[in-house]
């Protein structure tokens, strides 16, 4: 199964998985066999919002197939901040490079990108929606600790609404059996209801709660997350709700033995940095992982043909309401024919 964009997880399956899987496992064992499989190629990186680990994981993963990077941090050096559109900056960018990495506040942004790229593009994170190649690294981890990802209760904890690694966790864990979810937040930041629709329609098993501590003993794997600040519209909330969960190494007296401790990172104070000696603390593990799974991704996509996308076909007649969907800023993005589908944005996921 070849897939050109990685803009979700959602269409993944498990023989892509494991081909994928093999592939870094491949490049950790023997990286010099790798030092020369895209040269030539040219990764352009296009970063509209803040990033260590996802910008400088693709820049070290494609110098080590000995590749090149273009691209920009800060989107006010580029001609976006004279009112290019996303549309025409993608398009021009796409002549330079092999394949595109995007990162954006806007949700659905790697969508409509996508959409006018010549090259293969990859969602770096767009705002609160999916960030799936930070989900590649977090499999690749569990694969590495566990041997197979299988029957595994996974506790999702801290900022399940903004926090977009867990929708992208959640989405590409469907294809791996036996696996349940603990949703642990509160109330204010709960899994939004978009998720949670996609995670019934796909049978997924969940409980949600707000009890950290009663919920550890039960679980294979502790994912926390940031409260992303960034993303709340009231600074008095997001201070209210700073620091709800933080894991301590007294917490983890009541974990199991082998439960895998996992962030994406940054983290802002919900792990004690006490907590990094715990030989079940994965998330320097996952920073690592994640550069050789970009590095097995880049591999299958750096060398994909050149192809002008079709036509954006559809209609304008509906207009997505999330305040943060691309489609409200990127105002010539269509819609889907009502023939095809109205219900969902077809760049956020929201009910239209
Ligand atoms: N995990 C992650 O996406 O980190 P950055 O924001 O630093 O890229």
């Amino acid at each position: 199964m070849q897939i050109r964009n990685i803009i979700s997880l959602a269409d993944i399956t498990m023989e892509w998985w494991e081909s994928l899987y093999a592939q870094c496992c491949e490049i950790i064992e023997h990286p010099a066999d790798y030092t020369d499989a895209c040269k030539g190629k040219v990764l352009a990186t296009m970063f509209f919002e803040p990033s260590t680990r996802t910008s400088f994981s693709f820049q070290a993963a494609v110098q080590r197939l000995g590749g090149g990077t273009i691209g920009f941090s800060d989107p006010l050096g580029t001609s976006a901040s004279k009112g290019e559109t996303l549309a025409d900056t993608t398009k021009v960018i796409s002549q330079y490079s092999d394949t595109i990495v995007i990162r954006s506040p806007l949700e659905g942004s790697a969508t409509a990108a996508a959409m006018y790229s010549d090259v293969p593009v990859i969602n770096a994170g767009d705002g609160g929606h999916f960030h799936p190649t930070q989900t590649l690294a977090d499999l690749a981890t569990i694969a590495q600790k566990r041997g197979k990802i299988e029957n595994l209760r996974i506790g999702l904890c801290g900022d399940l609404k903004y926090g977009r690694t867990v929708h992208s966790i959640v989405e590409a864990m469907s294809i791996f059996p036996g696996i349940s979810f603990h949703l642990i937040s509160p109330q204010e930041l709960r899994m939004p209801d978009y998720i949670l629709s996609q995670m019934r329609s796909r049978n997924q098993d969940f409980i949600e709660s707000e009890d950290f501590v009663q919920t550890i003993p039960e679980l294979d794997i502790l994912y926390m997350t940031r409260i992303q600040r960034e993303r709340f519209h009231s600074s008095a909330e997001y201070r209210r709700l700073r620091g709800i969960f933080i894991l301590t190494n007294e917490l983890l007296k009541q974990a199991k033995p082998d439960m895998l401790i996992m962030h994406p990172l940054p983290r802002y104070g919900e792990i004690d940095p006490q907590v990094d000696s715990d030989p079940r603390a994965a998330y320097f593990d996952q920073v690592r992982n994640g550069m050789f799974i970009r590095m097995a991704l880049l591999l299958n996509l750096m060398h994909s043909p050149r192809q002008a996308p079709p036509p954006l076909l559809g209609n304008n007649e509906i207009k997505c309401e999330n305040p943060a969907c691309v489609s409200q800023t990127e105002t010539y993005l269509l819609q889907l024919d009502s023939e095809t589908s109205t219900k969902f944005c077809r760049y956020c996921d929201r009910e239209l």
